[in-house]
């Protein structure tokens, strides 16, 4: 079987690597990797980690590029590229303008699509932008619809898809960060900040479209208020090179003592700091099943998810973009006058690409004898 697999973003890069190594150590199929370079040093940091070694590149990467030209070019690009390669199955991962357009270049070409953390949903489709619409798309043409939980599988049965298409296969996220854990426990990944004796550490990201401008404002604004309020609190926050983040980060907390603004991190350096934080703060999707996996609390700086399982088991909360909320709940967290239970992770076991290889494996076996 010729799989194509598709990656653009850091998340995908992560998300992808183990079912690349997992289907590239089965005979059975014959594997192309395409990146697009939606994401360019971000995506080259996770593919070397990973030693994933790209086959085709579309270079699409522009500085500041609209939606509308990302799409069109990666379009392009993976329309040319299908007409040669002509593989048996495209897998596409998550909800970027990568997968939601390699997907429809796929399904134009009429060759079938498979779709890696399918069924998840915030049912707005202005939050998160343009991911909820993208994910969305991506599921009316994959033929392979493989939820990471049995939530996201019921959103996708509530549709109407196929129960035949649908396959829960718990997130490859966790196969990736069970892979990272284990080498930052033998190698050790020092923090890239030194913090006093009896220091707290924060680690926070935030980089999503629809907080630009007055969301991420706030967010600063409570970081400041949060410091204020805790004298031995430290920030980390590893900041995305899109200059909507960087513009207004770097005005807005370079200056204080105790935010330290770095590049983003490499894959174990990040996850050593997700270990280390005594408090979590973020807006990512895939940070957010990584705290819990790790046995951390994590503040969600959205309005709302895709991601309910955290909720409600208990280990992410949603503060938005609002400034008292954020610093209130951080501070119970930091005091540590929450109750405390035990944090669960509902995201994967760290064998869904397994799982994955196994389902095309045996479907593909099926519809040849049959
Ligand atoms: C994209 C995804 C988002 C995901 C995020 C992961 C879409 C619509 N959004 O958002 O779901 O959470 O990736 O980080 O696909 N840039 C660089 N170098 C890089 C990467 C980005 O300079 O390596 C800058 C460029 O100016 C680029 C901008 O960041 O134009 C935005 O990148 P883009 O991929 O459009 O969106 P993200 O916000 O990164
Ligand atoms: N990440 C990383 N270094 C960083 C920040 C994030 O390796 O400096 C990892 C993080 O562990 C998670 C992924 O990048 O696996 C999340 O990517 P991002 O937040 O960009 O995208 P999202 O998950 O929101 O789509």
């Amino acid at each position: 079987m010729h799989v194509l697999l598709a990656i653009g973003t850091r998340p995908e890069a992560i998300k992808v690597a183990p079912l690349y190594h997992a289907l590239r150590s089965d005979p059975f199929f014959s594997v192309t990797t395409c990146i697009t370079s939606q994401h360019r040093e971000l995506l080259q940091q996770m593919l070397a980690f990973f030693d994933v070694r790209p086959d085709v590149d579309l270079q699409v990467m522009q500085p500041r590029q609209t939606l509308a030209d990302l799409t069109c070019n990666v379009l392009r690009g993976a329309d040319q590229l299908l007409a040669q390669t002509r593989p048996d199955l495209v897998i596409v991962q998550g909800d970027t303008t990568t997968a939601f357009t390699v997907g429809l270049a796929a399904m134009y070409q009429r060759i079938k699509v498979a779709h890696v953390e399918a069924g998840l949903r915030s049912f707005d489709l202005q939050q998160p932008f343009p991911e909820e619409a993208n994910r969305r798309l991506v599921d009316v043409f994959s033929d392979y619809l493989f939820a990471p939980t049995s939530g996201a599988a019921d959103n996708l049965r509530k549709e109407g898809y196929r129960k035949e298409s649908i396959f829960v296969t718990g997130n490859t996220g966790i196969d990736a960060l069970l892979m990272a854990t284990e080498i930052v426990r033998s190698q050790g990944h020092p923090l890239p900040v030194n913090l006093p004796a009896g220091a707290k550490l924060a680690l926070l990201t935030a980089h999503r479209r629809e907080s630009f401008g007055e969301g991420l404002l706030r967010i600063c604004q409570a970081v400041l208020k949060l410091l204020d309020r805790h004298p031995n609190l430290h920030i980390l926050y590893p900041v995305h090179p899109n200059p909507n983040v960087q513009d207004v980060v770097q005005k807005q907390l370079s200056a204080h003592p105790r935010v330290y603004l770095c590049a983003p991190l490499e894959y174990p350096g990040f996850v050593g700091a997700l270990a280390a934080a005594d408090l979590i703060l973020t807006d990512s999707g895939g940070v957010q099943e990584e705290a819990p996996a790790l046995g951390k609390r994590v503040l969600v700086l959205r309005e709302t998810t895709e991601r309910p399982e955290g909720i409600e088991a208990g280990v992410a909360e949603l503060v938005g973009t609002n400034v008292e909320l954020i610093v209130d709940r951080a501070t119970a967290l930091l005091q540590g006058s929450e109750a405390s239970g035990p944090v669960l992770s509902p995201y994967g076991d760290g064998l869904a690409s397994s799982r994955i290889v196994e389902v095309l494996d045996r479907t593909t076996v099926l519809r040849r004898s049959a």
